[in-house]
């Protein structure tokens, strides 16, 4: 049953609704500040449906809006823009040598940053995420270098490997003093001896002595008359007490046994120069660069 009446305690119209016989609604109307507040809000998104996307068609599509944004475009415009900023640090890697790179305040921190990144990703899992290396994989964090640490020995390194079957690869290999029947096991056993005095750690005077002749006679060549190494063959120092594979004397013997011959990865088809140049940079920034 529905019945207008006017109500007698506030004057005000009701509804005409009426239920349980007597109980109406006021017909109050709407607060003005809410009604702008719509009409507002309707002309504005007339206005957005024109300038925005927003509303569906037919085949998957939407009114594009005259401003022609989306947030895919947006991105792919700075994504561009990165782009474009990155392209000219490359250019300017690819034409700097990497011995001015390491000096060069305007492209170090683009290099530093792009040099730790591939690091982590491609180094790190023999060398360790910082560099600090592990048994049969040089730290490259210290002033040790088995083939050099110029900027430019590091790119060759990274670039050709060793014994990695690259035409350039560095390729000079330990012999096999044990395994090729060249010094018998007690010859291998005082030369070790030797080997450990040269940075104070022998533990039996007597066999260090018979190892300093068959050191003179097999190993010079390559260590050097002092045990100081030669960066030409990759054959280190053996005086500093910095050992690859290990400095105690079962280390040393199966060393001068089996010759190791660690193998290092080449990059070149697998890292672009500009990659490569900025990893040597970046190794060579880590502490030891000569
Ligand atoms: C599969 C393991 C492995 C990976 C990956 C690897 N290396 Fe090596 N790296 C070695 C080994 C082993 C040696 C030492 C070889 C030797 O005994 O002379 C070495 C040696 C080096 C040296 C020479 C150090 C010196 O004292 O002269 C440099 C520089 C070097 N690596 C840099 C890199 C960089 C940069 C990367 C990443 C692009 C990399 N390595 C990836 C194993 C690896
Ligand atoms: C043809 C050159 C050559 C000759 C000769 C040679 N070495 Fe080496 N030596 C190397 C090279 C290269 C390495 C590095 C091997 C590697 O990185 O895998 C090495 C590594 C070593 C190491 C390991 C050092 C470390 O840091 O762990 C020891 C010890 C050593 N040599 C002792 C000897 C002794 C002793 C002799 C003689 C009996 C000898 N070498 C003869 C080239 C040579």
């Amino acid at each position: 049953m529905t019945e207008k009446h006017v109500d007698s305690v506030t004057g005000v119209e009701t509804t005409g609704h009426v239920w349980d016989g007597d109980l109406r609604e006021l017909n109050k109307p709407l607060p003005r500040w809410w009604l702008y507040v719509l009409y507002a809000c309707i002309v504005w998104s007339i206005g957005y449906w024109v300038f925005y996307p927003a509303w569906p068609v037919v085949n998957g599509d939407y009114t594009k809006g005259m401003f022609d944004y989306s947030q895919r475009g947006e991105v792919s415009k700075e994504v561009a823009a990165a782009k474009a900023a990155q392209s000219k640090y490359f250019e300017q890697i690819a034409a700097t040598p990497v011995g001015e790179i390491t000096k060069n305040e305007e492209l170090l921190p683009f290099v530093m940053a792009g040099g730790a990144a591939v690091f982590g990703d491609r180094c790190g899992p023999c060398h360790g995420k910082g560099g600090g290396g592990a048994v049969g994989y040089p730290n490259l964090n210290d002033d040790d270098w088995l083939w050099g640490g110029t900027p430019e020995a590091i790119q060759q390194t990274i670039t050709h490997g060793i014994r990695s079957g690259d035409p350039e690869a560095r390729d000079m290999a330990m012999p096999r003093f044990g395994l090729d029947g060249v010094l018998k096991p007690a010859e291998i056993a005082d030369t070790a001896q030797y080997v450990l005095s040269l940075s104070g750690h022998s533990t039996d005077a007597a066999a260090a002595e018979r190892g300093k002749t068959i050191f003179a006679d097999n190993c010079v060549a390559c260590h050097g008359e002092e045990g100081k190494g030669n960066q030409d063959m990759g054959a280190p120092n053996l005086t500093d007490g910095i050992w690859l594979y290990g400095g105690k004397l079962a280390d040393i013997e199966k060393t001068i046994e089996t010759g190791r011959g660690g193998v290092m990865p080449y990059w070149t088809g697998r890292l672009d120069p500009v990659t490569i140049k900025m990893l040597a940079a970046y190794v060579h920034s880590l502490g030891g660069g000569q």
